[in-house]
């Protein structure tokens, strides 16, 4: 009873039913959060209403979630955006590309950027997100899939960056955790052949953190996110912004940066009050 009190069904919209209309499922439970692409029957295609209704869902995330699972339902996590983006009809009541491209450069740049909005709070500090992916994760899907801290994945994954074949570039945050995770020769053969990698190679390069037969993966995922839920809150949260910060600093100032971080966690945990 407590739990599904806890329990906010599509709890980020006014009226519950904006999340379902653009094919996105969310539900918030005590400290963990779950997105659900649910367009099963076109393979969870993604929109510009998905995207929108992503970074809504980042912008009125409860403070006392921590983790967030970013998952698909049915065969495929993901087939990347809608097919029809790319035909004059375009989706219905959104557009398509070539509707988007006569608002210009910088309209067109804008809807770049709010499109990215989706998928950049997915590596906030405050929270941890997983993936949790099965079946085809394509262009907009993988880089759904790499805009997550972390990836587990069912034994039939297969990711591939299509943009390249289509004449696009990967616009939706994933260039730059795909280089972080494989490097940058791999990156640009994963990205330049557009090829397809299944589980095996996914989890050597270090794309997946596991790799589990399709019916463990939720359960992989919920005990992924109760390890995760096991440690201190702040430290987490603390620890997490050191990492992130890890590459773009010198050994010296990540040192000092570590030394700045634990004074605030040692203030926290034993300073006196007063
Ligand atoms: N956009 C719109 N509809 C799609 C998409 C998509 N990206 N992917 C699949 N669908 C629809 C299909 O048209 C089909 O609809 P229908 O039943 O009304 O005919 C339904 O989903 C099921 O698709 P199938 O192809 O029958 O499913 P299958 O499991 O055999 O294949 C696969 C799945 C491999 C993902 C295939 O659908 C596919 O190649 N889709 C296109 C992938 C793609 O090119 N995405 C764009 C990447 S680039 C980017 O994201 C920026």
């Amino acid at each position: 009873m407590a739990e599904a009190q806890a329990r906010q069904r599509g709890g980020n919209t006014d009226d519950g039913s904006a999340s379902a209309q653009n094919g996105v499922r969310y539900e918030v439970d005590g400290e963990i959060a779950t997105i659900t692409l649910d367009r099963p029957e076109k393979r969870n295609a993604q929109t510009f209403a998905t995207w929108s209704e992503l970074a809504r869902i980042g912008e009125n995330l409860p403070e006392q979630v921590r983790v967030v699972v970013v998952k698909g339902e049915g065969p495929s996590f993901s087939a990347g955006i809608d097919l029809r983006t790319f035909t004059s009809e375009g989706v219905p009541g959104q557009g398509s590309f070539s509707s988007v491209a006569a608002d210009g450069d910088t309209g067109f740049e804008q809807r770049i950027r709010q499109a990215q909005a989706g998928f950049l709070w997915l590596r906030r500090p405050e929270i941890v997100s997983i993936a949790a992916v099965q079946g085809h994760a394509i262009g907009a899907g993988f880089q759904l899939a790499l805009a997550c801290d972390l990836r587990i994945v069912a034994e039939d994954v297969s990711f591939c960056m299509k943009e390249p074949a289509l004449g696009l570039v990967p616009d939706l945050t994933g260039t730059k955790p795909l280089v972080e995770l494989v490097g940058l020769a791999k990156a640009i053969d994963i990205c330049l052949t557009a090829r397809t990698v299944h589980a095996e190679e996914a989890m050597r390069i270090g794309l997946a953190e596991r790799v589990v037969a399709g019916g463990d993966l939720d359960q992989a995922v919920k005990d992924k996110a109760a390890q995760l839920l096991s440690t201190n809150r702040d430290a987490a949260v603390a620890t997490k912004r050191l990492l992130q910060g890890a590459q773009a600093r010198t050994l010296e100032e990540q040192s000092v940066a570590e030394g700045i971080e634990q004074a605030a966690r040692i203030k926290a945990l034993f300073g006196r009050s007063g």
